[in-house]
């Protein structure tokens, strides 16, 4: 099953403000989805002029599905909340599942931010929605979007393989779900080893 989930109050962390994304954001979104290696690995060609980043605000906007994440006022980011996989993976069909995808500018990689905001809308999907079947999706060579969803807590559920119109070629997809039962499994992990260390 596919829950409805808008995009509407904002999420704070430590350092970051994620909230839905205003037309004024276009310049800050140019600014990164215009770089080559970004858009790419996400499915997406870079975006060779600003009106491109204006139609495409313009539709997330609409959609609701899409934060924008900004750091010190800048929008560095986008954590999108999409329809789930789960035709793909019919073990989940009763569930209510959705997909995620994630991207930083190219200036902010490495820092912990990709980890933080999406660590923040996996809270927010769990506690404060139906969600409770969570997927992402990466291309087998892109590491660091590997490293993002394993360091959240999502692990291996499958693989497929298709051509694709960005590489032009026949490309690899590893899939990855984190259910509700193991992330609440995870947190109380954490607290128990918190608990205990002291
Ligand atoms: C995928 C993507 C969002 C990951 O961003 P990132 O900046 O590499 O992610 P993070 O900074 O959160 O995590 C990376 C590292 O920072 C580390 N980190 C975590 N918290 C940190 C902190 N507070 N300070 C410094 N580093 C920190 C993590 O441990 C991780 O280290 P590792 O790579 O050695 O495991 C980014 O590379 C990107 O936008 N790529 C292009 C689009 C894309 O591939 N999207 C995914 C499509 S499926």
């Amino acid at each position: 099953m596919d829950p409805i989930v808008k995009v509407e109050k904002p999420i704070l962390t430590d350092r970051l403000i994620l909230r839905p994304f205003r037309m004024t954001d276009a310049e800050d979104v140019f600014e990164y989805a215009s770089v080559d290696g970004v858009g790419q690995m996400a499915r997406w060609i870079p975006h060779r002029d600003i009106e491109i980043t204006k139609a495409w605000l313009k539709k997330t906007i609409e959609n609701q599905k899409t934060y924008a994440i900004t750091y010190r006022g800048k929008v560095i980011g986008t954590i999108s909340i999409n329809h789930s996989k789960e035709d793909m993976f019919p073990q989940f069909k009763d569930r209510e599942c959705k997909s995620l995808g994630a991207v930083v500018s190219k200036d902010f990689w490495g820092k912990g931010f990709a980890s933080e905001a999406l660590e923040a809308v996996i809270t927010w999907l769990f506690t404060g929605t139906q969600v409770d079947v969570l997927f992402a999706s990466h291309y087998d060579f892109n590491e660091r979007s590997a490293r993002l969803q394993h360091h959240c807590g999502l692990h291996k559920l499958g693989e497929t393989s298709e051509y694709d119109d960005i590489w032009k070629k026949d490309v690899k997809f590893i899939h990855n779900v984190l259910t509700k039962e193991e992330w609440l499994d995870g947190r109380w992990a954490d607290i128990v080893g918190k608990i205990t260390d002291c």
